[in-house]
């Protein structure tokens, strides 16, 4: 059973994941203009999975009969002083996300709405990924203190990152 709280919350969701890719659009830009192509890469796909996630919630504010309401999405931040700076707010930003899926879990399952409950399984377990990956990423870079032959290094690896949709989504 939907009830207004939670639709309101995964508005709020949806306009958090928008603006997730908004975020990430804008660490993408910086590490382009540094020559960190690799980096830059690894944001650009980071970009793609959150608009998956806001497609996902878009979807399912539809499947249960509410209204998504498009809210307006305020600017990111656009300089950073390296690296490092990126990936402590890349990693800060999502463990603020992973706490607000949780909020709405925890209300879905406050009002009864196991459905949102059931949905939001899905993005627990991705926020889980989401955080390590942020995580493992920003340990790498304290471990090599942005030395350009590590960072070099670094910027190769996160070229190869590979977007793959989410299967829930393609069996939509
Ligand atoms: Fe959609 Fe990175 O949380």
């Amino acid at each position: 059973m939907r009830s207004e709280k939670i639709l309101d919350m995964l508005n709020e969701q949806l306009n958090r994941e928008l603006f997730s890719a908004y975020f990430y659009t804008a660490m993408e830009a910086y590490f382009a203009s540094q020559n960190l192509d690799g980096f830059a890469h690894f944001f650009m796909v980071q970009t793609k999975e959150e608009l998956d996630h806001a497609r996902l919630i878009f979807d399912y504010i539809n499947k249960i009969g509410g209204r998504v309401i498009l809210k307006e999405l305020k600017q990111p931040k656009i300089d950073y002083s390296s690296p490092t700076e990126v990936f402590e707010l890349a990693l800060s930003h999502e463990r603020f996300i992973t706490s607000s899926i949780h909020e709405i879990a925890k209300a879905a399952l406050e009002e009864k709405d196991l459905t949102t409950h059931n949905f939001l399984q899905w993005f627990i377990n991705e926020q889980a990924e989401e955080e390590e990956t942020m995580d493992k990423i920003l340990r790498k870079l304290k471990f090599i203190k942005e030395d350009p032959s590590g960072l070099l290094f670094l910027d190769k690896e996160l070229s190869t990152r590979v977007y793959t949709p989410p299967s829930i989504l393609q069996e939509n």
